[in-house]
């Protein structure tokens, strides 16, 4: 089956309002999307929420069947989060790290996953090395063969950093990692949606996303995968009532599944939106939306090529519909206020959300606009024209 546009686009009522190019920001929602949670949240709102919830629980349940599926794993290896970086920190965190443990990342790993890394330097002496990247500017594979010792006991890996359209090789990496008996967790939050993530093949144990990017789920929703062969050695920094049962004066158990994750408290309402972005995700089918970002990406980096001033920043073998630029002499902000003017959204890509990268490649900023399958080639066209007006002054 190939995407029908035109009844996708039907289906998203931001299209007539912006030429949306900030998906890897925050993807523009389907109705059907935001229709769930309305939906929920009205229901709520006339007849209480626990009632609902017990009015909705295999709907609820069904979210967990939903996203394990996209990612091919079981339900009970997922837990339902609001962000990706809460999924990334709770299974972080829960690592049985101890002083002089190494972790790999890469060179354009996200701040925020960053920042627990330093943390945990300074609490504990947990060592932090880089894996260079190879001639395509992804991470390089031999490199990371050569740093593996018995101290590294995690591989920490951005599937597609935040500021390019780079996509590391996710799976090489995950058959060195598991050669190697070390685990391996992998920030899928810019790749789900966008691109086919198995777990399985990939061989990672811990995988975070959000919901708001390219899965086109409303703000607030991501999810967490953890491996049920390495659950049981994983607690969890914060447990309640939810991920655990307190079964004894001075004892409690916790869940034998990824929901232990979980706090007992969150939104149903967005759930629900969140459960109804992946199966409209699913219906289209993944390989289908990899095939046209791939290809929309491709025509816009050689539009783009085009324009006079503007310097592409993508890197990596394979990329996605992340497109990174610059333009010579004017500032990304000015560039993003001046695209806002005719309704076409981007964003700003500061350099210390991947400080390695950006400071390697000397770059204090980048311009991102990034695609997904509901833009068409005559809004890139649009784009590359007005951007074209806009440098020209
Ligand atoms: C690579 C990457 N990881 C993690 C995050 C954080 O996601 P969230 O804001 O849902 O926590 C982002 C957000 O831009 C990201 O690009």
């Amino acid at each position: 089956m190939k995407i029908d546009i035109d009844n996708i686009r039907a289906e998203t009522p931001g299209v007539q309002q912006v030429k949306h190019f900030n998906n890897a920001g925050s993807s523009l929602v389907p109705q059907a999307v935001s229709q769930a949670v309305i939906d929920y949240l009205r229901e709520e709102e006339l007849y209480g929420g626990y009632e609902v919830e017990a009015k909705y629980q295999s709907q609820l349940e069904d979210t967990y069947v939903q996203t394990a599926k996209l990612i091919n794993a079981q339900p009970g290896e997922i837990a339902y989060m609001e962000s990706a970086t809460a999924a990334w920190g709770a299974a972080f965190y829960a690592i049985p790290f101890k002083a002089g443990d190494i972790v790999l990342t890469g060179l354009s790993e996200y701040a925020s996953n960053y920042i627990p890394f330093l943390q945990l330097k300074k609490r504990l002496g947990l060592e932090i090395r880089i894996i260079p990247d190879d001639s395509y500017g992804q991470i390089s594979l031999d490199h990371l063969k050569n740093m593996i010792t018995d101290r590294v006991k995690l591989i920490a890996i951005t599937h597609i950093p935040t500021n390019g359209g780079l996509v590391n090789p996710a799976r090489e990496i995950g058959e060195i990692a598991n050669n190697a008996g070390i685990w391996y967790l992998l920030d899928a939050c810019q790749s789900l949606g966008q691109y086919p993530v198995d777990v399985k093949k990939i061989g990672c144990q811990i995988l975070s996303a959000t919901g708001r990017k390219f899965l086109r789920a409303p703000r607030g929703s991501g999810f967490l995968y953890v491996d049920d062969n390495i659950l049981s050695q994983l607690e969890p920094e914060q447990l309640d009532m939810h991920g655990a049962t307190w079964t004894t004066t001075d004892g409690y158990e916790m869940r034998r599944d990824a929901r232990r994750f979980e706090l007992w408290e969150s939104s149903y309402a967005l759930k629900m939106g969140f459960r109804a972005a992946v199966i409209y995700t699913l219906e289209l089918g993944i390989e289908n939306i990899w095939e046209r970002v791939q290809s929309l990406g491709q025509m816009f980096r050689e539009r783009l090529m085009e324009v006079e001033k503007v310097e592409l920043h993508d890197k990596g073998k394979e990329k996605c519909g992340i497109v990174t630029f610059s333009v010579k002499e004017q500032d990304g902000s000015h560039i993003k206020r001046e695209l806002a003017k005719h309704q076409i959204n981007v964003s700003i890509s500061p350099a210390n959300s991947t400080l390695l990268d950006m400071q390697e490649r000397k770059l204090p900023e980048l311009v991102r606009a990034s695609v997904h399958y509901y833009n068409t080639e005559q809004e890139i066209g649009i784009f590359v024209e007005k951007l074209s007006e806009i440098v020209r002054g």
